[in-house]
């Protein structure tokens, strides 16, 4: 598959490089639904595949980008389990895509010290994808720069469902205490198990809603959601999510810090 898109550099809409200021503060964790290719695509009379090609290339901005800042977490929505329902023809090269990008991009990760690692049901994908995502787990395992998670045949409420029957199995062998099941231990049932929830969750594509991503690591997630499709959200665009996020004041549902609860007599 021909790297054509190499040449498409967006953000004609963003700022440029030079008014980057140094940002306040980092989340460690950012989530990506990368949405919008469709669209891109047909707005500009090509096949829609065209427009999954041009958001790969995204991809190389968004590790550069978060590789500099330090951000320690990259999480990716690549393929929902429900994208099975797009024409088999999209389904295909998506899956063509997977195999080609693992196949020519892992090398340069691994020696920018990145993990790669797959969020997402394994059944269901062809044999040969499968060996290359071990192959690419394998490989990166002991880079410590940042981690990619890529969620590929991922889908929120399955993953949850799954933790549950994990959880009820060993409920019922006797293994795990039903008593002893807390929000750590559910955790460690989940494909994220071991890190930290995202701080960020960045939606490009003009839609406002999270699409089964990570429903049970989002509770407390800040949300930014763009106008901008996927394949034109590139550095800028992305460090404009930075900049958002370090402007915020997380309080987990505690209050401000410095405010009181206490009633002010009239
Ligand atoms: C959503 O846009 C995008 C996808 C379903 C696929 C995203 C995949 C990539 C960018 C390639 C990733 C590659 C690797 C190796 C992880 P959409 O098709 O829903 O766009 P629309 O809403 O405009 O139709």
């Amino acid at each position: 598959m021909g790297n054509i898109f190499t040449w498409y550099k967006p953000d004609a809409k963003t700022k440029s490089n030079t008014e980057v200021t140094p940002l306040k503060k980092i989340p460690r964790h950012v989530a990506i639904i990368m949405d919008g290719n469709g669209r891109w695509a047909t707005e500009r009379g090509l096949p829609r595949t065209a427009g999954h090609q041009a958001g790969l290339e995204r991809i190389r901005d968004a590790v550069k980008l978060c590789l500099e800042v330090g951000v320690k977490y990259l999480t990716l929505y690549a393929f929902s389990t429900e994208n099975w329902s797009r024409p088999q023809e999209e389904v295909s090269f998506l899956m063509r895509l997977f195999e080609d990008a693992l196949t020519r991009e892992v090398d340069e990760l691994h020696r920018q010290d990145v993990r790669v690692k797959f969020i997402g049901f394994r059944t269901g994908l062809n044999p040969n994808l499968v060996r290359l995502m071990d192959e690419s787990e394998a490989k990166t395992a002991n880079n410590q720069a940042l981690v990619l998670n890529l969620a590929i045949n991922y889908g929120g409420r399955a993953e949850i469902l799954n933790a549950c029957q994990q959880i009820a199995r060993a409920a019922k062998d006797g293994s795990l205490d039903p008593e002893r099941l807390t929000t750590e231990v559910f955790n460690s049932y989940l494909f994220t198990t071991g890190q930290p929830d995202p701080d960020l969750l960045v939606k490009p594509g003009k839609e406002v809603r999270i699409s089964n991503f990570l429903l049970w690591q989002m509770a407390y997630t800040e949300f930014y959601f763009s106008d901008l499709y996927w394949p034109d959200f590139g550095e800028a665009a992305l460090r404009e999510a930075f900049e958002y996020y370090s402007r915020k004041e997380r309080r987990f549902g505690g209050i401000k810090k410095g405010d009181s609860a206490e009633c002010t007599k009239e």
